[in-house]
């Protein structure tokens, strides 16, 4: 029989990604709702290890749904890769009463959350990343807000190189994955668009792409480049060496990461966090909250880590017949 759910605790763990607030507020006003005490975990796996557990009351996540960041703050813990750490840390869930943990992050985090329930304590993950690079869930939180957060400021980029008939290159986040430069290339229009998933991209062919659309007529040429290829300085320098046209590079980096959630992400979060609690209530563990074929749903966290995706064909391709 499923032990009974009395105290559940809630942390976010890797990478902050807009709308882990309004998961945060979820997970903490469901438990309540549904009878359950629950504290939070304060930076991630670090603060389980350091005992840094606050009581959270409907209260303490009030006014939070809009703020980006985390407000129980975040970490990336090595040490909890370490069996002996992860013992302790179920020994201080116990301590302090938690039969069951919410973790929010990207896939790493699912790792931690694999171990705890290894060790006893039940644990569902939610997808906070923005990267969306976890394959069991087409919705990462986080994701639709950076993608919104790169396109403004690359709509700004593009009306300076435009002025100054320039070639950009803008690098924009997403770790080993290209989903952000994807979007961004087909939201922002731009010429190219280097995806580490796609990396058979010849240099040269950028650099003849570029100037057909200047004999085109193009005054601009966007390439959005994906963080997992980076170079993006030595790449403009090469692109101006080769092609006399002035180039310039511009890494948009931690910007992307910040700002107040998109209604999608808070909406995603907040029936996410209440879903994870849900399900932790009907005594699942090792589990993770995702989002496939119009329905929220849950995968056992091995299969979701052994689950693959990668970029649509189609939809890359729809972004270079835009380019003409
Ligand atoms: P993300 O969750 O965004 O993928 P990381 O990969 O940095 O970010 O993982 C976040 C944290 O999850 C790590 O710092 C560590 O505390 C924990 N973690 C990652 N991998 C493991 C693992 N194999 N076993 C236990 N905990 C892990
Ligand atoms: O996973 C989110 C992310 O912002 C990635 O896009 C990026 O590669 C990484 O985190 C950066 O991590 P850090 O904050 O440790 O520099």
């Amino acid at each position: 029989m499923a032990k009974e759910i009395k105290t559940i605790a809630v942390l976010t763990s890797g990478g902050d990604a807009p709308g882990m607030n309004a998961a945060i507020r979820a997970v903490v006003r469901t438990a309540i709702y549904r009878g359950v005490k629950v504290k939070g975990v304060k930076k991630g796996y670090n603060g389980l290890l350091n005992e840094d557990i606050i009581d959270m009351a409907p209260r303490n996540v009030s006014d939070i749904i809009q703020r980006g960041g985390t407000v129980l703050g975040t970490a990336r813990c090595l040490e909890f890769k370490k069996v002996e750490y992860q013992e302790k840390a179920a020994e201080i869930c116990r301590k302090h009463g938690i039969d069951g943990i919410v973790v929010i992050g990207g896939d790493g985090s699912y790792r931690g959350a694999q171990a705890l329930s290894r060790q006893g304590i039940n644990a569902i993950g939610i997808p906070g990343t923005i990267d969306l690079d976890i394959a069991c869930t087409e919705y990462t939180i986080g994701f639709d807000t950076a993608v919104n957060t790169a396109m403004e400021a690359i709509d700004k980029v593009k009306d300076t190189s435009s002025s100054h008939e320039r070639c950009s290159i803008i690098e924009v986040m997403g770790r080993h994955a290209g989903y952000i430069a994807l979007w961004c290339g087909i939201a922002n229009g731009a010429e190219d668009i280097l995806l580490p998933e796609n990396y058979d991209y010849n240099e040269q062919e950028i650099i003849n792409h570029i100037i057909e659309s200047r004999k085109k007529g193009k005054i601009h040429h966007l390439i959005i480049n994906a963080e997992g290829i980076g170079h993006s300085t030595s790449m403009a320098k090469r692109i101006e060496a080769a092609t006399g046209i002035e180039t310039r590079a511009t890494i948009l980096g931690y910007m992307q990461r910040g700002g107040s959630p998109t209604a999608m992400d808070r909406y995603y979060a907040s029936i996410m966090g209440s879903y994870a609690v849900d399900i932790l209530l009907e005594g699942k563990t090792n589990r993770v909250v995702g989002y496939r074929y119009g329905e929220f749903t849950d995968f056992g966290i091995e299969e979701a880590l052994q689950m693959q995706k990668d970029i649509d064909r189609y939809q890359y391709e729809v972004a270079r017949r835009l380019t003409i």
